[in-house]
């Protein structure tokens, strides 16, 4: 049922482009569609915990930027003690592949009793979520074995991106685009050798940083979370614009630095902080566009993706880190898709 492959974690984070692909089916046509605009609300509110939370995240960025609707992502463990106030005007959207993420469902479950409407985003029909909120909407990407979310968070993201750009007079033009994103998926998965090479340099590690910005700063949050959970070393993602007000104070040559920095809108934003990194003696493990010259000079190890509109980066720079963390993991003889503490579906508070 791993379908050769020695875990159901890498099986899945190979399925990748099929399972995008079918979500995308699932968003291109407008069956799909909400009997509301994202646009009606006064503004979106999207709550989730772990990996959804960073897709949820990265779907911010998308939504600032096409929906002009004020839009904030909160830990659903977090906005359920906060007193953060909503009403009838808020659009929640709830991020779940289970779910039954207790503090997703309460969260949601609040939110609706205090006059909000509630999308929920889940992989799992029929689950409490599902039933529980006023909309839902699917992530096509089957069932996920592993305890590290993988091939859920592309399809999360494939509908967010969808949302985002819903009510756009040239929709499909943006939607044709996200369609290209499977192809250049399946090319970043030709190159795993190459990641298991440059990950397994790294497996003896006790500590990393994860740095990006803009839409790459979630993928670095996810890119660490993914390293801790399964191979159990210590990995913090960090906003890149945020390292001088801290973080920078760690770096020495023991401190690789993993940095996502595909040439985006803060492309020589973030090369200046790689200096920093170098001038401290730190190690760069840069995730890219492949035939990033630049970058090829300042890294130590360089990981390429193909060269993509901006805004579909995250599609394909989270690939490596999924690899190198799950490479890591496997070299260290762990038990990859049950990691010790952690259960699939946290239905405690
Ligand atoms: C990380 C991971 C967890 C889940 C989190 C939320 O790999 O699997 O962080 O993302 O427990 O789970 P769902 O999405 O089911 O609500």
């Amino acid at each position: 049922e791993r379908g050769g492959f020695k875990h159901f974690m890498l099986k899945e984070i190979f399925e990748q482009p099929r399972t995008v692909g079918d979500t995308i089916k699932g968003y291109v046509s407008r069956d799909y569609l909400l009997p509301f605009n994202l646009r009606d609300f006064r503004r979106i509110l999207i709550l989730a915990c772990g990996t959804s939370y960073h897709a949820g995240l990265v779907g911010s960025y998308w939504m600032n930027k096409y929906l002009q609707t004020p839009v904030e992502v909160m830990y659903a463990s977090e906005f359920r003690y906060a007193d953060v106030p909503v009403g009838e005007r808020d659009l929640v959207i709830a991020i779940s592949q289970s779910g039954e993420t207790a503090d997703t469902r309460y969260s949601a479950l609040s939110a609706k009793e205090k006059g909000a409407t509630v999308l929920s985003l889940v992989n799992v029909m029929g689950s409490a979520l599902d039933r529980e909120s006023d909309y839902t909407l699917y992530t096509h990407a089957g069932p996920e074995i592993g305890v590290a979310a993988t091939k859920t968070f592309t399809s999360q993201l494939a509908v967010l991106y969808s949302l985002a750009v819903s009510h756009l007079p040239d929709r499909d033009r943006f939607m044709e685009k996200l369609s290209s994103v499977p192809h250049m998926m399946e090319e970043v998965l030709g190159e795993a050798e190459q990641i298991k090479k440059v990950a397994l340099k790294y497996a003896n590690r006790k500590n990393m940083l994860y740095l990006g910005r803009y839409l790459s700063y979630p993928v670095a949050l996810e890119g660490a979370l993914k390293l801790k959970e399964i191979s159990y070393i210590h990995a913090e993602g960090y906003p890149a614009g945020e390292m001088k007000h801290g973080p920078i104070a760690l770096i020495d040559e023991n401190m690789p630095v993993l940095v996502v920095v595909p040439r985006d809108r803060v492309y020589e934003k973030v090369l200046s902080n790689i200096e920093e990194v170098l001038t401290r003696r730190g190690s760069v493990i840069s995730v890219g566009f492949r035939d990033d010259e630049t970058l090829t000079k300042v890294s130590k190890d360089l990981i390429g993706v193909p060269e993509v509109d901006e805004d579909l980066t995250p599609f394909l720079t989270v690939i490596p880190l999924q690899l190198f963390a799950y490479y890591i993991a496997d070299h260290l003889g762990l038990d990859v898709d049950q990691p010790r503490n952690l259960a699939k579906t946290v239905t405690v508070e």
